[in-house]
């Protein structure tokens, strides 16, 4: 007899962040792969832009505001994703940005910003869908994390440290959650071609890679795309139940070189 049930047919997701970058590349591969996505951010017309996407290439797409700073805004979109696809089998927490400053430098409001978001942000969505995940005794929360946790990279002193806490959250859950059928996990990228960063200015954006090149951090030149953080985060979601991958670190390849 099987250990456990397999997945249902049905597993509708959620996607934080998705109208840019790793969010809405996530949000498209789990579309692809026959998910109901409910996708939220900030920026909720290009959210809808992508879901009607989704929707003329056949999937389920449905698109609602999302701010993870403010927590009426968190409930309001777990209602509105389960109103619409049913309960939520699958979360994705990925809405992020990031302030490159040093530390001495940054003001502690700015700090605890990129804590709200990044850290508290992702609580709030455990609050939200936890419980009925727990209930149900199945479910999927994938935290998109980051490598800066196992090497940190000057400059980013709140996002390592909320990222730092997003892993210790996450370890955390997976003892508290053993033995409920819910899968807390962790998909760490290295560095990624997203709009993170785009807004910051050419003199800060050379400072930042100066000191990559210092630190040992700009090994090669290349990047990964969204896309293959979102292939990590589908396998995650789409291991078959009985496995756990609770940690997934995505590396860009080197380019290829004579030998
Ligand atoms: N790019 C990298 O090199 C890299 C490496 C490791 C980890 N990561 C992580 O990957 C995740 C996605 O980032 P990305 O690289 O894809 O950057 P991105 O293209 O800038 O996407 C960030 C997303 O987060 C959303 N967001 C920001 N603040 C939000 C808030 N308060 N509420 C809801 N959504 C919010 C943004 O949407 P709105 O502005 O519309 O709200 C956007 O959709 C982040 O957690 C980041 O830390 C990135």
């Amino acid at each position: 007899m099987a250990r456990f049930e397999p997945h249902p047919s049905r597993r509708p997701a959620v996607v934080t962040g998705a109208s840019s970058g790793i969010g809405a590349a996530t949000a498209t591969a789990l579309a692809m792969a026959g998910h109901p996505v409910a996708l939220g951010a900030r920026r909720a017309e290009r959210c809808e832009e992508l879901a009607a996407t989704i929707r003329a290439g056949g999937g389920e797409a449905f698109a609602h505001p999302l701010d993870v700073a403010d927590g009426d805004s968190v409930k309001a979109f777990a209602q509105a994703a389960a109103e619409n696809l049913g309960a939520v089998e699958v979360v994705v927490s990925s809405a992020g940005d990031l302030h490159a400053q040093r530390l001495d430098e940054l003001d502690s409001d700015d700090f605890a910003a990129q804590v709200q978001v990044h850290l508290v942000g992702a609580h709030r969505l455990v609050s939200a869908f936890a419980p009925g995940m727990v209930a149900r005794r199945r479910g999927d929360i994938v935290f998109v994390s980051s490598d800066v946790v196992r090497s940190p990279r000057t400059r980013m002193g709140a996002y390592v440290a909320a990222k730092s806490g997003v892993e210790g959250m996450a370890r955390q859950m997976q003892m508290e959650l053993e033995g409920t059928g819910v899968r807390a996990s962790l998909v760490r990228p290295g560095p990624t071609s997203t709009g993170m960063g785009m807004n910051w200015d050419a003199e800060t954006t050379g400072k930042v890679l100066e000191e990559w090149v210092k630190w040992g951090h700009a090994r090669h030149p290349y990047f990964l795309r969204p896309s293959d953080v979102a292939a990590a985060v589908a396998a995650v979601v789409g291991m078959p139940r009985g496995a756990h991958l609770t940690l997934v670190e995505v590396q860009p390849e080197a380019p290829l070189e004579e030998r």
